[in-house]
């Protein structure tokens, strides 16, 4: 078994690509969870390492029209078998006949995230060795300050499976992404140029005005400190 603390310790300094490359070959069981421009760039230099690529992504039900549009050209661009998970029907049903399609801005996101997002990504996570995001460590005050290059995902890991997770973009910032997806020329959501900068669902996401935080866009009327939806919720739980 791979020894995590080690692997850190190897990779913490190491390049985007060296990190993939490095998680390729522990595991063959991974995949890369995608929803945005970091996760293009990672799907730019992972297809270049590999021919069994595993993304996916998690349908909320609530996105924009323009996050489906570029989920597809991302589809089409690099010739991906995206799998798109959707939530389950009845806990969707029972949520909204209960409190309505808003109930976030009244009682917080963290139900209606709990069922669109992490349930789905719960039963994904549990068929996989590791995965793969595109989280920074600039991203978001006060919850990824510290995100590491690997490390085991302590809210997904079950007694007997142990999951690892990779933060090949932890040391680089939103410049050195962007920088990189235009050189590549990859493709990106057309909602950044309409001010978006960090884009989730259509009611939980705002552009921001220059000089504010990406983060300010999501989830504005809550506390920077609670801006998890629990996809990483690792975050809150491990400040290392
Ligand atoms: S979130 O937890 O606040 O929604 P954020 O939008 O910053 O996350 O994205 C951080 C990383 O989480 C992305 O790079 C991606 O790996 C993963 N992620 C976020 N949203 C989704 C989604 N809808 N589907 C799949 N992965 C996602
Ligand atoms: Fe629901 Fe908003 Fe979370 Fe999307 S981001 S799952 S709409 S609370």
């Amino acid at each position: 078994m791979t020894d995590i603390t080690q692997l850190q310790q190897e990779l913490e300094g190491q390049s985007p690509r060296a990190i993939l490359k490095a998680a390729l070959a522990h595991y063959d069981n991974l995949a890369i969870s995608f929803s945005g421009a970091e996760d293009v760039a990672l799907i730019e230099l992972a297809h270049k390492l590999t021919d069994r690529l595993q993304v996916f992504t998690l349908d909320t039900g609530r996105l924009h029209p323009e996050t489906y549009e570029f989920i597809d050209r991302v589809r089409d661009h690099y010739n991906l078998d995206i799998e798109v998970l959707f939530p389950d029907a009845a806990e969707v049903e029972a949520l909204v006949r209960k409190k309505g399609l808003f109930s976030f801005y009244r009682d917080g996101h963290s139900e209606c995230c709990g069922i669109r997002k992490v349930n789905p990504l719960r039963r994904k996570l549990a068929t996989l060795d590791a995965w793969v995001t595109g989280q920074r460590r600039d991203q978001s005050p006060g919850t990824r300050n510290h995100v590491p290059v690997v490390q085991l995902d302590e809210a997904f890991s079950t007694d007997g499976h142990p999951l690892i997770k990779f933060n090949p973009l932890a040391n680089w910032s939103s410049r050195e992404v962007w920088d990189y997806l235009r050189v590549s020329e990859a493709p990106y959501n057309k909602l950044h140029e309409q001010g978006f900068i960090s884009i989730g669902c259509q009611p939980c996401t705002r552009p921001v005005l220059p000089g504010q935080h990406e983060r300010e866009g999501r989830w504005w009327w809550e506390e920077a400190t609670r801006k998890e939806c629990g996809l990483h919720a690792d975050n809150l739980i491990t400040r290392q």
